[in-house]
């Protein structure tokens, strides 16, 4: 058996991959870590909380206490890390948590994984590990700053983040690195593009716009609308992540992406046109008929500063090295995605009952 640390397993991709790693692997034990922030919601995970390979840990990975304490308790195989301060609109209007959460953090993840699982030093005099151990830092596209018309992000792209979000997330990536160059831990790092899905919280672009559509509020769209996103399902992002878990080498970087990219435009329509034909089909618990769900909900509202025009992954590495495929197509996903939301109104409520409405208001007030 495996006791696997997962950071984060109450956001949106933790809470997934939590649930695909328990259905995957049921020989591994999964310990949820999470500080339960605004993004995380124990919501997301009550079809596995009683799960007997499942422990939730409330607590910051920040505290290094704390994270002493849990690998004391644990003595964790692997670490996975999804902990972290997501939403670049907030890294904008409030950068400094996002340095101490998704850097100080990982450091301190990192000095914990190193101090528990070294077993010795070798000739060099560089640490030696129990076999088998693994540190995983989920990464984002971001981190390669942003595309003109042309091109891809290959692992070997420049890093050169433009947001205070993305350079937290770089800076580290940086430290992960240099953890694997001068210490020998067996660290790897997945850069993925946006994901999509079941369980996002919606201040981001896919589950906000369903939510406003569905309360026929209004649509807002940062300047034209033609940045292009590359999106992916987070079961694939969930199943990529394993992958390198299995089959990747230490102290690699591997881009996940599924070769789909879309100007947030097209997203938008896409969504209206699909809640529209959903509501009027009266088949979902809601009170709207659909019938005043058009494009005239779309406004155009102030562009976010630095917003990066466009992502997309060159996904070869993975496809190539490790045979990871993406199993959803986008029309497949964002249907079924919309249907969840439909259906899952109550966990949209609870979720948008803590903060959200003051946040929402400031931030499109002054836009
Ligand atoms: P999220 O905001 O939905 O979830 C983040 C989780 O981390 C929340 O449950 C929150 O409570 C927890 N958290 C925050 N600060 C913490 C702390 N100090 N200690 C412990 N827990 C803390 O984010 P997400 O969209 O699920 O993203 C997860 C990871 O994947 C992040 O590292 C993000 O950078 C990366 N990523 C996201 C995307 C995307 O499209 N969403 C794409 C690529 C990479
Ligand atoms: P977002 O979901 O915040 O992800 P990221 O900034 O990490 O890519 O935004 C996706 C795209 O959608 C981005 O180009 C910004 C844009 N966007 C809007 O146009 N309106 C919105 O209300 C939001 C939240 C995002």
């Amino acid at each position: 058996m495996k006791t696997v640390l997962v950071t984060g397993g109450a956001g949106f991709i933790g809470s997934n991959f939590v649930k695909y790693m328990l259905n995957q692997h049921p020989d591994y034990k999964i310990v949820n870590v999470d500080a339960l922030t605004y993004a995380g919601n124990l919501e997301n995970l009550t079809d596995i909380e009683n799960s007997l390979n499942y422990v939730f840990e409330r607590g910051d990975i920040v505290d290094r206490s704390f994270i002493q304490n849990l690998f004391d308790t644990y003595n964790f195989d692997m670490v996975v890390n999804f902990a972290a301060e997501s939403h670049v609109d907030r890294s904008i209007e409030d950068p400094e948590i996002f340095i101490k959460t998704n850097v100080m953090g990982t450091l301190v993840l990192l000095d914990e994984a190193k101090n528990h699982w070294q077993t010795g030093k070798d000739d060099c005099g560089y640490p030696t590990y129990r076999a088998g151990v693994r540190y995983h830092q989920v990464s984002t596209d971001e981190v390669y700053g942003a595309l003109g018309k042309t091109g891809m992000f290959t692992e070997t792209t420049p890093i050169a983040p433009n947001s205070p979000y993305s350079a937290s997330k770089a800076s580290a990536d940086l430290v992960v690195r240099s953890y694997g160059q001068t210490f020998k831990l067996p660290i790897t790092i997945s850069r993925c593009s946006n994901n999509y899905g079941p369980y996002h919280f919606p201040e981001k672009l896919i589950p906000l716009m369903i939510s406003n559509v569905v309360a026929l509020k209004s649509l807002p769209v940062y300047g034209d609308g033609m940045q292009i996103r590359d999106w992916l399902h987070v079961k694939d992002h969930c199943s990529g992540i394993d992958t390198i878990l299995q089959k990747g080498v230490a102290g690699e970087v591997y881009n996940i992406g599924g070769n789909n990219e879309k100007a947030n435009l097209e997203i938008v329509n896409l969504i209206i046109e699909n809640v529209g034909e959903m509501l009027r089909s009266g088949k979902y618990p809601i009170d709207n008929d659909g019938s005043k769900i058009s494009k005239e909900l779309i406004t155009y509202v102030e562009d976010r500063l630095g917003h990066d025009r466009r992502y997309a992954i060159d996904n070869t590495k993975i496809t190539t090295e490790l045979g990871w495929e993406p199993s959803y197509t986008f029309e497949q996903g964002i249907v079924e995605t919309i249907e969840w939301y439909l259906n899952n109104q109550a966990w949209l409520e609870q979720v948008k009952s803590g903060d959200y409405q003051q946040y929402y208001e400031n931030m499109y007030s002054k836009k």
